[in-house]
């Protein structure tokens, strides 16, 4: 046993769980024992069974029949199979909606929904609430203590949004407890403004098409109402896991409880369910084949959930989705390595959506450990068993294992909302592509990252990027102003420092609070469509490094802060648009005024991670990824995962032994990385 940790409840497993949804329940009984034969023949060893069971297991509102998913339970426990328990909530069976037309939506129009889908219940539903928790109850009750339980999962992948009466009179209530009273509420909505001063609690409306919206959910006349309608609406579900988690527990005290997360889902702040969750876990569909950062910081994003600890990667296609417009497959050996990305950045499971394919309705085409003729000789099936045979090979050795970053990025879902939800200064500034080229250039650096929410201890890091900083909340600034302080470096971008808790302007220069630590004001903020280019130029005249900045082009004017990089054009041409504060004994705090190309972010990271030691050995290798677990007792195991299309010759930068196939390497030593290429370095303790 290596550096494995009790970080869920009480249970450590011996190695990286494998496995997936399994839904036996609708297909004939005849093919089970092959299944069960092909997870043999894929090491697969842990199933989440019930998720879609609602409509089996209550088929109306006063029998429960258990009586299949015994046999389910049963059949995969004989096979010596770990099962993932769903409370089977994500979809509900057509006599609840009949019966309670309640439970059905109102959406975003107004309209009140009829039963169909799944994943849409009305959170604030009395009777989605009585009977989604009646249901949790029996559950669990039926199968705590059962010797193959691992863990809960508790609904699906929670979303979306209601907007009906049993909401409204629930968002007024949220509203009370959140403001106390109106006239707290009138201030934080800055509802002087046309004419809006509530005198009566009920006088308050859900924010849709029908009240403060046009075109669309981003288009708000106060964004005060929209923003805590937000908040409402991802503590409304969160209840309800809450409802459904507090059932289990009256049943069992220990077994972990999870629910799946979607990653950069913008509807539900996950940081606010965070606490309420015993590990976090996430299903990976990233949106097309060149993903591989995106999934390194979706990946981190859940890891910073629960404080860095494991997450379970729940699920994802063994090879192709159904849900696009066009669905590729993976390519040979992508499955694999996307799989051990996720390892690599902290999962401690690694799980498919599904066993099976679906023989009917719209999943039909999407891709499944087995196909519809059950084949254990195809391709996809091959790299599933591989891969099944290599995390056995695997076992312990990084379980437990944790990330060790001193860089951290923060992300907040409350910037993300009142950034794309405000009119001005521009509708084309999206908070993930800004989150997203900052890291990028932190992930072609190979640095060790911590994404974490701004309410995060910021003590343990050198470097902290805070991009698209929109909103402002609590001590935030005085934190950030003491990493500088203790010599450390802040990064921030345009339009940062903006706002307060509820979205209203701090009456005082840009950046607000965080003007000092910049050691500059905004004097004005202009915007251009996205085919506007302003040339910016960094560094000193010698260096010359041009890049180009669009979208956003602040106006600084230093108080203390260095120019580093100065616009080329329009009337704010060679003044600053990279500004460097240095604070103290060799604290920096950095501000890009433009949303800048990822040359641009590159050299701006580039010069922070330098000055830090930071920068890793594979920086100059396009698409070459390294990622490290280090165990309590400080082993360390580094992930060389190679997402380019070219083969590349690398220096290893550690002495180390090959975790999956012995294979013994020196520090310096040539490695050739094929595409796709995953190489495990267990580093020798004296490895230089
Ligand atoms: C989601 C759901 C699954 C399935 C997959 C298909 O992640 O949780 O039930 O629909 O998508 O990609
Ligand atoms: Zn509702």
């Amino acid at each position: 046993m290596s550096s494995a940790a009790p970080h869920l409840g009480d249970r450590v497993h011996d190695k990286i769980l494998y496995g997936g949804d399994y839904n036996p329940e609708q297909w004939p009984r005849t093919v089970w024992d092959d299944d069960l034969t092909a997870f043999k023949l894929a090491h697969i060893d842990t199933l989440t069974v019930g998720v879609f069971d609602w409509s089996l297991l209550q088929p109306d509102e006063q029998t429960y029949d258990f009586s299949l998913l015994d046999e389910v339970v049963q059949t995969t426990t004989s096979a010596g199979k770990r099962l993932v328990i769903a409370t089977a909530t994500g979809a509900m069976p057509p006599w609840l909606a009949h019966q309670y037309p309640e439970v059905c939506r109102t959406d975003f129009e107004g309209r009140r929904h009829v039963y169909g889908q799944r994943h849409n219940a009305c959170p604030s539903s009395p009777a989605f609430r009585r009977l989604s928790a009646a249901l949790a109850d029996r559950i669990a009750q039926r199968y705590a203590g059962h010797s193959s339980l691992v863990a809960w999962h508790v609904g699906n992948e929670y979303g979306g949004a209601c907007y009906c009466d049993h909401c409204a009179a629930a968002f007024r209530l949220w509203l009370r407890e959140h403001h106390g009273s109106l006239d707290a509420l009138n201030h934080a909505w800055n509802t002087t403004f046309w004419s809006h001063r509530f005198t009566d609690w009920e006088q308050i409306v859900p924010p849709n098409a029908l009240s403060e919206h046009w075109r669309g959910p981003n288009h708000t006349a106060f964004q005060g109402i929209t923003l805590d309608y937000m908040r409402f609406t991802s503590d409304a579900m969160l209840a309800n896991f809450v409802d459904e988690k507090a059932a289990i527990r009256r049943h069992d005290a220990t077994t972990p409880v999870t629910t799946n997360f979607m990653g950069m889902y913008r509807p539900i702040d996950y940081h606010r369910w965070a606490e309420h969750l015993d590990f976090a876990s996430w299903d990976n569909y990233p949106p097309d084949e060149r993903s591989h950062a995106r999934m390194a910081l979706t990946h981190d994003l859940m890891r910073g959930l629960k404080d860095g600890a494991p997450f379970w990667l729940m699920e994802q296609t063994p090879t192709m989705t159904a849900s696009r417009d066009v669905n590729p497959v993976k390519r040979p050996g992508v499955m694999r390595l996307w799989s051990w990305q996720s390892v690599a950045h902290g999962a401690d499971a690694v799980l498919f959506f599904q066993m099976r394919q679906s023989r009917g309705a719209c999943e039909k085409y999407h891709g499944a450990v087995l196909d519809h003729a059950g084949r254990t000789d195809n391709r996809s099936f091959r790299e599933v068993a591989k891969l099944g045979e290599e995390l056995d090979r695997l076992g312990d050795a990084v379980l437990g294992a944790r990330t060790p970053a001193r860089v951290a990025l923060l992300f907040d879902w409350d910037s993300w909302w009142a950034a794309e939800i405000s009119d001005g200064p521009n509708r084309h500034v999206r908070y993930q592509e800004v989150v997203m080229a900052y890291h990028r250039a932190l992930w072609q650096a190979n640095v060790a990252l911590d994404v974490i929410p701004v309410t995060a201890d910021l003590s343990g890091y050198d470097v902290v990027v805070a991009p698209l900083l929109h909103m402002l909340k609590g001590d935030l600034a005085q934190r950030l102003e003491r990493v500088v302080a203790r010599s450390g470096s802040v990064l921030s971008t345009f339009l940062s420092g903006r706002v307060d808790e509820h979205d209203n302007a701090f009456l005082a220069d840009v950046p607000g609070p965080l003007a000092g630590m910049f050691g500059l004001r905004v004097e004005e903020t202009d915007a251009q469509p996205p085919d506007v280019v302003n040339p910016v130029r960094l560094g000193d005249p010698d260096e010359s490094v041009v890049s180009e900045g669009r979208l956003i082009f602040e106006v600084v004017i230093p108080q203390g802060a260095e120019v580093m990089g100065t616009y080329g054009a329009d009337f704010y041409a060679g003044t600053p648009a990279v500004t460097r504060n240095r604070v103290g004994d060799g604290g920096e705090a950095w501000y890009v005024a433009t949303s800048l190309d990822d040359d641009g972010v590159g050299w701006v990271v580039g010069r922070i991670l330098r000055r830090h030691g930071l920068v890793g050995p594979y920086a100059d290798v396009e698409d070459l990824e390294l990622a490290v677990r280090e165990g309590n007792d400080g082993t360390r195991t580094a992930f060389l995962l190679h997402h380019g299309r070219e083969a590349v010759d690398v220096a290893l930068h550690a002495t180390g032994t090959d975790l999956l196939t012995g294979e013994e390497y020196a520090h310096g030593q040539t490695v050739r990385m094929e595409p796709t290429d995953v190489l495990i370095l267990r580093e020798h303790a004296d490895s230089p």
